[in-house]
This record gives C-alpha cells, structure tokens and sequence, in this order.
C-alpha cells in the first residue's frame, strides 16, 4: 500500500474519453492518462505511472489545496477505504456514461448529455460493452469499494454489465451517487441486494424552488417521491445518503436542507440514519466566489461546512453573476427571486 495516498496504489477511477479511457488513481487526480482501451496490460502500464508517487505532485492539488486550508482530503479517505497492505485494487470508481436528462447549473456536459445539447462540448458517451470482456482478465477479485457516478447511473442498466466481473459481491460494497430523475429497474434490485452494501446517494442541492433552479429542470416534488419509493423499494442492504454540493448560492441555506432530511428522510426502513454529505463545487460557481461578507452570516453546526467556511479564499464572483444572467435569460428563471437573501451580496 502507498503510505503517501493508498489511492496511489489501491485505487483507480475509470472514465471514457473520446480516444479510449482514462485511467487515474481517483476521480481528483488531475492528470489525463488515455489508455487505448482496459486490457490488463494497459491498466497496468497507466497505473505504473502514479503508483509510485510518495509526496504532493502538481496533479494531486486538490487534496493539497484542502489540506494547506486546514480541510480534509480525499488522500485522507484512502486509508479508511483500502485495508489489505498489496497492490491490488482495492477502490473502484467509474463513470460509464454522461447520459442525464438533467442540466444543473452547477454541472456540465463532461456529465450530463443535456448540456451537451445546450452548449455543445463532450459528446454524449457509453462505456464500450467490449471492455467488459477486457476487464474480465484483470484481477478484481480484492475489490471492496465501486462508486458509480454519471450521467445518471440508473438512467440504464451499463453498470450491472460492470457488476457481472465481481465474483464476491459479498465482500464488496458499492455507492450510486444519483439525481432520482428515474426509478432503478427491477434488475437493479435483483443485483444489488447480493453485495454487501449498498449506498444510495441523492444529490440536492436545495429544498423547494431553490432546488429546482439548481438541479433545472427537475421538479423538487417529482425528487422527494422518487426519493421515498426508493427507500421503500430499496433491498435491506441499503443506506442512504444526500450529497449537498456547496456553490456560492447554497451556502448559506444548508440548514434548510438539513432540516427537511431531519424531518423527512432521517432513515431507511430499519432505522438506520441517513447521512449528509457535503463536497465543494469547482467551475462557474466554485466556493471560492463567496463573499467574505456573506461567509460570516452563516451560523451551522456541521462540521463539514464550518471548515468550508474557515477557508479564506474569496477570488471573485462577477464572473459567476454573468453566468446566472446569461443562463436565467435562457431558462426563464430569476435568482434574484428564488435566493433573495444574497442579493445584498452580489450587487
Ligand atoms: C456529476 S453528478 C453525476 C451523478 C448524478 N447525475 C447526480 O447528479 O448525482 C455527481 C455529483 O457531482 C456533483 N456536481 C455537479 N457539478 C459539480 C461541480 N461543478 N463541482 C462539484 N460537484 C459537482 C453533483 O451535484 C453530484 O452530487
Ligand atoms: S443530474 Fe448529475 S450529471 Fe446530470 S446535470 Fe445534474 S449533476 Fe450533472
């Protein structure tokens, strides 16, 4: 195991690109590495490329930047994810397609093939069911961890193609980080009750309007109902999470958020608790165009986001208003309206 980051030499995160797939230690890592396609070989000779890293590179900034600022990183959560001290992998992440039907202004198309049709950029793409052949050939027999991140994963059945390789499913736990925009298929349960866990991640950025404006064009009621036939539906293996992306606009609405999971979904069916997770926003609206003067209203008890908020590294956020404007004229919405408490703040 690499005692710098056990990503480096557990892990991998497996995207397609247009000219074969890239192969990285995790989903941060910021570096391309193309292999042609996923033959043993070919995953071996891009992970000889990070593996034997033992001290910061340019690549691995994000997790730097989180630690200089006091946060926690992701290099922090390799060594609770990887247990056996080898070389396997041990940690999966995977983005089989970017097939969505949603086009959240936090995202973009590199996610979602409904920005695409919006604004052009990464092509729609589907994992090629031929790598699954690849795949089979390399040792996935150590795999503890899948996390499966989109497009939207259950807006089809490619990743069950993925979990057909794992030959102990019981070892293995696996995380759907998903928008609920649809209901997973039957086969889905079928599949998923066999592994060990599985964790179900809904993203909400918001409650009510502001959700919607966030998450457009999804609708906050059609969310919530998704949302519950699924813990109703869901095999007994199953958690829940949310994953509150933190952006400039919700900031400083999270207990908000907070106290709609508290009331509304604080378990699955047997009582277990449902977790809130927050993670920063990068791009148009990064954390780091929240105003100074914004920051030191917000008052919370979570952890997560009083180290966000400890962070001083305000930029600019003039660039991020155009963005809003531009998009608000597309789409017929007013963030004026629907987060009036900010307007002080931006104008
Ligand atoms: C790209 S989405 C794909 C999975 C699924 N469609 C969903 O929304 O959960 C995975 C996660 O990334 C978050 N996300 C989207 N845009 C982001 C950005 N610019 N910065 C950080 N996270 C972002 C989403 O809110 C979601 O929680
Ligand atoms: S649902 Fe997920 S992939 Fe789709 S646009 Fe929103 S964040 Fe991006």
């Amino acid at each position: 195991m690499n005692k710098f980051c056990a990503f480096l030499s557990n892990g991998i995160n497996i995207e397609k690109r247009s000219l074969g797939y890239s192969v990285k230690p995790c989903c941060w890592y910021d570096e391309e590495i193309i292999a042609p396609d996923l033959t043993p070989q070919n995953i071996q000779i891009a992970r000889s490329k990070f593996s034997h890293i033992d001290s910061w590179v340019p690549a691995c900034n994000a997790c730097e930047t989180l630690e200089t600022h006091g946060g926690s990183s992701f290099r922090h959560s390799s060594f609770d994810v990887v247990v056996d001290d080898d070389d396997t992998v041990q940690h999966l992440d995977l983005m089989l397609h970017n097939v969505c039907q949603n086009a959240c202004i936090i995202c973009s198309s590199d996610f979602s093939s409904t920005w695409y049709k919006q604004t052009g950029g990464v092509k729609p793409f589907m994992f090629d069911k031929l790598q699954f052949e690849n795949l089979k050939q390399f040792n996935l027999d150590n795999v503890r961890t899948i996390r499966f991140k989109g497009g939207e994963p259950f807006a089809n059945d490619l990743h069950l193609d993925f979990l057909a390789l794992i030959k102990n499913p019981e070892q293995c736990d696996i995380q759907y980080t998903v928008s609920a925009q649809t209901l997973p298929s039957q086969r889905t349960w079928d599949t998923i009750s066999k592994f060990r866990l599985v964790k179900i991640e809904f993203s909400a950025d918001g409650v009510g309007e502001q959700f919607e404006y966030i998450r457009y064009p999804q609708k906050w009621n059609d969310f919530v109902s998704n949302c519950k036939t699924i813990r109703q539906i869901a095999p007994v293996n199953t958690l829940f999470r949310f994953n509150y992306t933190v952006n400039p606009f919700n900031i400083a609405y999270f207990n908000r958020f907070q106290h709609w999971v508290d009331t509304e979904f604080a378990d699955n069916r047997l009582g277990d608790p449902t977790e809130i997770n927050l993670h920063e926003c990068t791009g148009e609206l990064a954390c780091d165009k929240t105003p100074p003067a914004l920051m030191q209203t917000i008052e919370t008890s979570n952890l997560q986001l009083q180290g966000m908020i400890s962070m001083d590294r305000y930029t600019e956020h003039d660039s991020m208003i155009a963005y809003m404007d531009f998009w608000d004229t597309q789409r017929n919405l007013n963030w004026r309206s629907v987060f009036p408490e900010l307007v002080q703040y931006y104008e």
